[in-house]
């Protein structure tokens, strides 16, 4: 697979959970990286590793002012953008934040990108986009309308990202991410992601909620498949695959009840009594979908996306992780 090798990256988000999985393999390969994040959901901790690093920079600063992107992308190559605020049901709580963040420091993100003249952009869109549209599995032509508040800000993103690349000739490529999970994922508070807030519950012995009967199905994306598909983005030459967007997921749906499964099945070999655990099911969430499958061929096709980790492979890597992590 192609990778990105002595470049300069300006990442932002990179505090957060994908911010930093991309920064760490960046580094590894001789990459300038340059991380701006304010902290909102992002954690000291999850940069840490990289603070002693010779090519890492942090620049504290928030999306949502224009001085703070100028000052981030001056002299980078390349961007990666995650800065973002996650997850449907804060969006719905605090549309007017989610929106700021989301629309505003997307703006800003690529004004100052484009006056610095970067090379490509590169950002984090959302399967969240599909909102009601019932087609399975998900191609990236077909969408409808959105569910949640946080959804019209990604696809908001998405028309942006259009206009910026007709109007100013900018190289731009948007990822529709699906249910990313992987080491440095938030377990906490009440908007964690559905794998780390299990994960968490399940080695305290507390009985998850599963939201609705467990048959809603996710496209499970292990982060390493993100951060492949993220370089790919950067590095293509083909001219076909820019200005557009992407799903990025491996391809496979899985209900609720059979991740329950898999973590029961990795958790108990960690801690027996999980085996004995039942989860206990709730309400079905307002602005969540259903089911959620991609097809991955436009990736595949065009950037040469070969996701390498099912959802089997990616939570063995992961539970591993939260188990070090839980234990410290
Ligand atoms: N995790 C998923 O499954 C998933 C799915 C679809 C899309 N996405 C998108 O991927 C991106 C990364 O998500 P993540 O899961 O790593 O979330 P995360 O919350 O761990 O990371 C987001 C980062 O952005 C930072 N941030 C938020 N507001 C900011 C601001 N105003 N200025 C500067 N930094 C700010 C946060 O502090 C955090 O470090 C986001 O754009 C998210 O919408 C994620």
């Amino acid at each position: 697979m192609q990778k990105l090798y002595s470049s300069k990256v300006l990442v932002t988000g990179g505090a957060g959970f994908i911010g930093s999985n991309l920064i760490e393999a960046l580094l590894s390969q001789d990459n300038t990286v340059v991380c701006l994040d304010n902290f909102a959901t992002g954690k000291q901790e999850n940069i840490a590793p990289f603070r002693s690093h010779a090519k890492f920079t942090l620049i504290e600063g928030d999306i949502r002012n224009i001085d703070d992107c100028r000052k981030a992308v001056s002299g980078m190559d390349y961007v990666l953008h995650q800065a973002a605020l996650g997850s449907v049901p804060r969006s719905i709580n605090d549309p007017a934040t989610t929106n700021e963040v989301n629309v505003g420091g997307f703006v800003n993100m690529l004004l100052a990108s484009r006056d610095a003249g970067v090379k490509r952009f590169v950002y984090a869109a959302s399967s969240s986009t599909y909102g009601d549209h019932p087609a399975l599995p998900k191609v990236e032509e077909n969408i409808g309308r959105p569910l949640s508040p946080y959804a019209i800000t990604k696809y908001v993103n998405e028309l942006y990202a259009s206009v910026f690349a007709d109007l100013y000739g900018m190289e731009i490529i948007g990822l529709r991410y699906f249910n990313v999970f992987g080491k440095r994922q938030d377990p906490d508070g009440a908007y964690a992601a559905v794998i780390p807030k299990f994960v968490k519950s399940m080695i305290d012995g507390v009985p998850p909620v599963i939201n609705g009967d467990g048959s809603h199905s996710r496209d499970f994306t292990y982060v390493e498949n993100v951060v492949q598909v993220n370089q790919l983005a950067l590095l293509t030459e083909n001219q076909e695959a820019l200005n557009t967007v992407y799903n990025v997921a491996f391809g496979e749906n899985t209900s609720l009840n059979e991740l329950y499964s898999q973590l029961t099945g990795f958790l108990s070999e960690f801690k027996p009594e999980i085996a004995g655990l039942k989860p206990i099911y709730g309400p079905v969430r307002k602005g969540d979908v259903l089911h959620s499958l991609a097809s991955i061929d436009k990736a595949r096709r065009l950037l040469g996306y070969d996701p390498k980790y099912n959802l089997h492979a990616g939570l063995k890597e992961a539970i591993q992780w939260y188990i070090a992590y839980f234990s410290k």
